[in-house]
């Protein structure tokens, strides 16, 4: 029966519970920061457009170049499960090298962005979206 001091006693382990959700619930800074290149990635779809589109995209790409960076230096959260040691430092070898690979991708699009190239920023854009597909495959919990 729920009474009073139930109720009462309850309380403490409710709060424990609430905070033990809200911990789990808060994304890890890998999950951050992939959420705004996502978000900024969608911002750039169009950018290739033309030429006055490609030019409001620099400040952009050049904010996402510190993103991955950023990124770069994060443990992928499958990489712990990994048993095997030699396996382990392979897959954070690759790890690092995709993320590399993404921020050379970014200075080609900066690049092509200064040459108001449209059709080379929109090659490293496709680019970029191969990078982010073989990096999900291999990375990114189901
Ligand atoms: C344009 C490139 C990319 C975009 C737009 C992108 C986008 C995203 C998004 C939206 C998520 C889900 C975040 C969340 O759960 O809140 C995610 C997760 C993740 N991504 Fe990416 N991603 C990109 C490239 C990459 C690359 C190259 C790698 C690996 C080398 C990678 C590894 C991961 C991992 C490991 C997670 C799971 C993080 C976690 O749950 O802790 N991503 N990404």
């Amino acid at each position: 029966m729920l009474n009073r001091r139930t109720l009462l006693a309850s309380v403490p382990a409710l709060a424990l519970l609430s905070h033990a959700a809200l911990a789990q619930d808060a994304p890890t800074k890998l999950q951050e920061l992939m959420g705004e290149l996502n978000r900024s990635m969608r911002s750039l779809k169009d950018a290739g457009k033309d030429e006055a589109s490609l030019a409001a995209a620099l400040e952009t790409v050049r904010r996402l170049q510190h993103v991955v960076l950023d990124a770069k230096s994060e443990e992928p959260p499958l990489l712990a499960d990994v048993k095997d040691p030699k396996k382990q430092k392979r897959q954070q070898q690759d790890y690092v090298a995709k993320m590399q690979q993404l921020v050379q991708e970014l200075f080609d699009a900066e690049n092509a962005i200064l040459a108001g190239d449209t059709k080379a920023f929109d090659k490293a854009m496709r680019a970029m979206n191969e990078t982010k597909k073989a990096g999900h495959d291999e990375f990114k919990p189901k």
